[in-house]
């Protein structure tokens, strides 16, 4: 590596950041991240901090997880790579798809179909979506609904039924025939209904009336993260996917679950729509699959969608789509590894435990600061909202929030600033030492404000 100087005088000149705009990075380069160990990640200065984020929601065993190591490392060894298009494949993909269904079986999902990361898998699950409602004779189900503030991913599609405005504007037109509908948010909702059971039932209304106004005939899927992550952290009242898989049952809608960040245990459940008892049509999943070592994701596809494609022998069942490296020998030699210590650290209980211990210590927080107007989160996905006004919900302006990131750094833990968000997402592996250690840091980002 080069030395200090070296990357110093270079930071943000010759690349530009993903979700950052290139002037911002040059006046205020990004923090440069050198080495990381267990929960920890180090600066270029040697500072030495917690890692709040997980990777970005990924490195859910942490930064030195052996067993992820040594698959990658072996798997270079045995074959760094070749193809798994039609005529070939290899041992890791074949072992993983088998684990994949023995960990999805409570949603009978059988079926894997490998990708590059999380935006691939939801373009792939859109695409497999139109094609199965083609393989039924229902050629005019092509439009897909979703919610506002939800993320799935910047690919055309992707962007196309993602719910926030930074993603989509720049890029527009995006793709016709996607609509959204009112996430079920309890803290800003355009009903000004703060139940949660109740918004969640209104959201649950309106997307039933979307479809009927469509036609049902027309819609081929309703795509949804089971608690919204990017978008603010949103976990919907525990009603709410059960009546949204009832509502895309009774319309032959199919229901895409975006488990790219849910995916693994992070939201307190292996997945997201385990949290709920609700079985999806197809999911798609990302990040911790691989603990973020490997760019590497998948759609999960259930059994009936399986039959539809598997039992169609005409040239429209072929999958046309896929990726140089879909079926990656050592992504998915890294995702088995991944799998198997996620179950032996049983990882989805501790993010239960340790989200639990992280929200009632950040709300305690809202009696110190006034700027603090919610607190909210599912398991290991954590969000404090800042606004400058409590009655009016006035969010807190950039360089408020910069200060108070910058003071959670110096207190020695990294978070994540997302509009007037402060993010979450630690390694799921950490200990009640470190949500206190979390919950004092982001005190002291406070109190700078
Ligand atoms: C729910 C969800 N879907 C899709 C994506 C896109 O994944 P990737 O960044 O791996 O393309 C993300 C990324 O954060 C996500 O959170």
């Amino acid at each position: 590596m080069r030395d200090k100087n070296f990357l110093i005088e270079n930071n943000a000149r010759h690349f530009w950041h993903p979700m950052a705009h290139p002037a911002d990075m040059q006046s205020s380069p990004p923090i440069i991240v050198t080495k990381a160990d267990g929960v920890h990640v180090e600066d270029v200065d040697g500072r030495r901090v917690l890692d709040g984020v997980g990777g970005l929601w990924c490195v859910n065993l942490g930064h030195s997880c052996e067993p992820v190591k040594k698959a990658i490392r072996d798997q270079l060894d045995i074959m760094p790579f070749f193809n798994a298009f039609r005529g070939t494949t290899n041992a890791p993909a074949i072992e993983l798809s088998y684990a994949l269904r023995e960990f999805f079986a409570p949603e009978e999902l059988t079926r894997s179909f490998f990708t590059s990361g999380g935006s691939d898998s939801v373009e792939v699950a859109l695409r497999l979506a139109r094609q199965y409602h083609k393989l039924r004779g229902e050629a005019d189900r092509v439009k897909f609904i979703s919610l506002k503030k939800a993320y799935h991913g910047t690919h055309f599609g992707g962007a196309s039924v993602n719910g926030n405005v930074n993603f989509r504007r720049a890029y527009e037109p995006l793709l016709p025939g996607c609509f959204h509908i009112p996430c079920p948010w309890p803290y800003r909702n355009p009903f000004n209904e703060s139940d949660p059971a109740k918004v969640a039932q209104l959201c649950a209304s309106l997307l039933e009336d979307e479809i009927v106004f469509q036609g049902p005939d027309t819609v081929a899927a309703f795509i949804m993260e089971p608690v919204l992550g990017a978008g603010g952290v949103i976990p919907p009242h525990d009603s709410f996917m059960p009546m949204v898989r009832e509502i895309c049952t009774k319309h032959g809608v199919l229901l895409i679950s975006d488990e790219v960040i849910t995916g693994f245990g992070r939201a307190g459940a292996w997945t997201g729509a385990r949290l709920y008892g609700v079985k999806p049509d197809l999911a798609t999943i990302a990040k911790g699959l691989t603990n973020g070592y490997f760019p590497f994701g998948a759609v999960m596809i259930s059994d009936h969608v399986r039959e539809t494609f598997e039992n169609n022998k005409s040239a429209l069942g072929s999958i046309g789509s896929g990726y140089t490296y879909s079926a990656h020998p050592v992504g998915a030699a890294a995702a088995i590894a991944a799998l198997s210590e996620m179950q032996r650290l049983n990882v989805a209980d501790n993010a239960a435990a340790r989200g639990a211990e992280l929200i009632a210590a950040l709300t305690a927080l809202k009696d110190r600061f006034d700027i603090v107007g919610d607190v909210r989160g599912r398991g290991l996905m954590v969000c404090l909202e800042l606004v400058s006004d409590r009655v009016k919900k006035t969010p807190i302006s950039k360089p408020v929030i910069g200060k108070v990131f910058d003071a959670i750094y110096e207190a020695g833990v990294i978070v994540r600033v997302s509009g007037n968000n402060i993010i979450i997402s630690p390694p799921l592996i950490v200990g009640p030492e470190h949500i206190a250690q979390i919950a004092e840091a982001v005190a002291a980002g406070l109190q700078a404000a």
